[in-house]
């Protein structure tokens, strides 16, 4: 039989990468997809190319834009808030909770009309946001829940894990976070009502899916879509890096809760504040943040530590400030927390290969600083 397509392998590399990978694993995407989706105890999972895809492809899974809102932390990452823009929402930013900077589930209830249609969280630093209540809210007053997961793999809410209480969620394996492919990420579709507009959307916006299944004889354009497709080399990465997760994890744990002890008499002392991980959260140690006493000491104590030659980075700046999401969103309700606790938090060094003695060398600088 003469195939009707092989893959073009012009180049010697692209060639010996196939034959190399293929030793490894044949099916690297499908199997990634599947072993995930188990894993993770989620409705379905695909691989995208990366988090802020996923993000876009989840608001392009809901139903009708036109005049609606959705509900997004302004303590947030960029890519939500775009993906509720290119699909023609308005941005509802609200606060956060001090203590996890993650949404504020009072301050959700409070900003819904009639106009919302969907809430979108972060499980920022992979600790969980309050689902009960979230969930509660989102059901009472008939919402959809996109639950971005993008740094909180193998992490828990009373004991389930996170990416599973979304109608849609979604993940990041970009190089920052405790798993990775370099860039990748991906997204869960855990309500059936979202499924069609979704599995559109994933195959370029046509009934490709309809084809392959064998439903129709040939497909069309269908609806908004995109090319989702993670390439197969990095799938094989992240094949890799996925059996390892556990041990990773325990790594990334280890160095913070290092942190969080040698930290803790600063704390008690009144100079910083720590995160509280809540009773009913099981987090993965993704981010160890501090609190500094307001913006100028942070800047003071970024300068020193660069000084030391140790990196520290604050987070994200709010949403509802920005040039761009003045525009095209606004703040409900108060602002009590997100302006002055964004401007307060910086993150210490924190990865697989971070080692003990550098970590001891962070502590005891931030130590002197304070002295
Ligand atoms: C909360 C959150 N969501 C989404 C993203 C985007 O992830 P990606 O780099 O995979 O697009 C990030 C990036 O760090 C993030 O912090």
């Amino acid at each position: 039989m003469i195939p009707y397509f092989k893959k073009n392998h012009i180049t010697n590399e692209l060639d010996k990468l196939h034959s190399f990978y293929q030793g490894i694993v044949v099916n690297p995407r499908q199997e990634v997809e599947i072993d995930f989706k188990e894993k993770y105890n989620l409705k379905s999972f695909f691989l995208t190319k990366s988090c802020t895809q996923s993000l876009e492809l989840a608001l392009m899974s809901l139903p009708d834009s036109k005049g609606k809102e959705v509900i997004l932390p302004s303590y947030g990452f960029v890519s939500l808030a775009n993906a509720v823009v290119m699909n023609g929402y308005k941005c509802v930013f609200v606060d956060c909770e001090p203590s996890t900077m993650n949404i504020s589930a009072e301050a959700i209830e409070n900003a819904i009309t009639q106009n919302t249609v969907a809430v979108m969280t972060i499980n920022y630093a992979g600790v969980a946001c309050d689902y009960d209540k979230i969930q509660r809210i989102c059901k009472e007053n008939n919402l959809f829940l996109i639950e971005d997961n993008a740094h909180g793999i193998s992490c828990k809410y009373r004991g389930k894990y996170l990416g599973s209480f979304g109608d849609i969620s979604t993940i990041s394996f970009d190089f920052f976070k405790n798993i990775s492919c370099d860039e990748g990420g991906g997204i869960s579709i855990n309500n059936v009502q979202l499924w069609d507009g979704f599995v559109k959307s994933y195959y370029f916006g046509t009934n490709k899916q309809a084809m392959t299944e064998g439903h129709v004889s040939s497909y069309e354009w269908k609806h908004k879509g995109t090319n989702s497709l993670l390439a197969e080399p990095l799938a094989v990465i992240l094949y890799t890096q996925l059996q390892q997760t556990d041990k990773m994890i325990r790594q990334y744990l280890s160095n913070w809760s290092f942190y969080f002890q040698e930290l803790q008499s600063l704390e008690k002392d009144g100079k910083i504040q720590l995160a509280q991980i809540p009773e009913y959260a099981q987090h993965n140690g993704h981010i160890f943040w501090i609190k500094t006493a307001d913006k100028s000491e942070r800047k003071k104590l970024i300068d020193f530590l660069k000084k030391n030659k140790i990196g520290s980075a604050f987070h994200y700046t709010p949403l509802h400030t920005s040039e761009f999401g003045r525009k095209v969103g606004e703040f409900r309700g108060e602002d009590k927390y997100t302006t002055t606790e964004s401007s307060r938090l910086l993150r210490l060094p924190q990865y697989y290969l971070l080692k003990r003695e550098e970590q001891e060398k962070v502590v005891e600088k931030i130590f002197e600083f304070y002295k």
